[in-house]
């Protein structure tokens, strides 16, 4: 109701929401979020992604659905005019990931414990958060990403784009995994806050692992 409200003025007016009703509507991301960290726990990452698999069992993706930490650290830090935000590379974020378990759920069949039992669920969980993160977002301010993020973007949405790589179901997870608590620091940072989830190295010595 409020949202719809919001719509309609915004539609309207185009910047209307700074009135407080919209404000105080902007949801709550981090609910979703503990929610999908939950799913993406390191038992079953490797139980759904990688036993249920042969091993080394890889699948083809775009260049693009690859999103790691390095990534994040190197569109973070380019020098280009228009800086990237934290918002840019949370749509990316959701964008790859998303994008990855249909990857995923693309080669396995109906009847696939993989599927059934766990990335159906994990793709409604991807849903629902980004509901959430779209009324949000509705909420800020209007703007057009920066052009690095545009390109990436438009290689992913591109259907006739060609350049393959093989990489394993798990590693699409894992990859989601880190970058998400990069990227929503603010919902996990408080168990202990000096740690640095963004920091490559901090994954490599285990600390934390996986
Ligand atoms: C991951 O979640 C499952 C199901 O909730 C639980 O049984 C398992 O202990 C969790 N693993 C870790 C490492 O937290
Ligand atoms: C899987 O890959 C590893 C590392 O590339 C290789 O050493 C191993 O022989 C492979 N296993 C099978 C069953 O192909
Ligand atoms: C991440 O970096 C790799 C190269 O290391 C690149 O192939 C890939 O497209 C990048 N991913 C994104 C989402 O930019
Ligand atoms: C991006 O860089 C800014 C400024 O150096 C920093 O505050 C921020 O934490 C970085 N964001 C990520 C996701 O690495």
């Amino acid at each position: 109701m409020i949202q719809s409200e919001c719509r309609l003025l915004r539609g309207l007016l185009g910047f209307i929401c700074l009135l407080p009703v919209c404000i105080s509507a902007a949801p709550d991301l981090c609910g979703p979020l503990k929610t999908v960290r939950e799913s993406l726990n390191s038992t079953l990452r490797r139980r759904y992604m990688k036993m249920n698999f042969p091993i080394n069992y890889t699948i083809q993706v775009h260049y693009e659905e690859v999103f790691r930490l390095r990534n994040i650290s190197r569109l973070n830090t380019s020098t280009e005019d228009e800086p990237v935000q934290q918002r840019d590379l949370q749509d990316l974020w959701l964008l790859v990931s998303q994008q990855g378990i249909k990857r995923v759920l693309k080669v396995l069949p109906e009847r696939h414990p993989t599927r059934r039992k766990y990335l159906s669920n994990l793709e409604n969980l991807f849903r629902d958060f980004e509901a959430l993160y779209k009324q949000r977002n509705l909420n800020d301010e209007e703007r057009d990403p920066p052009e690095s993020i545009q390109n990436i973007q438009n290689r992913l949405l591109d259907p006739y784009y060609q350049g393959w790589k093989s990489v394993t179901p798990k590693s699409l997870l894992d990859n989601c995994y880190r970058t998400m608590l990069c990227l929503f620091k603010e919902c996990f940072s408080n168990e202990d806050d000096n740690y640095d989830y963004c920091e490559v190295l901090n994954w490599r010595k285990g600390k934390k692992t996986t």
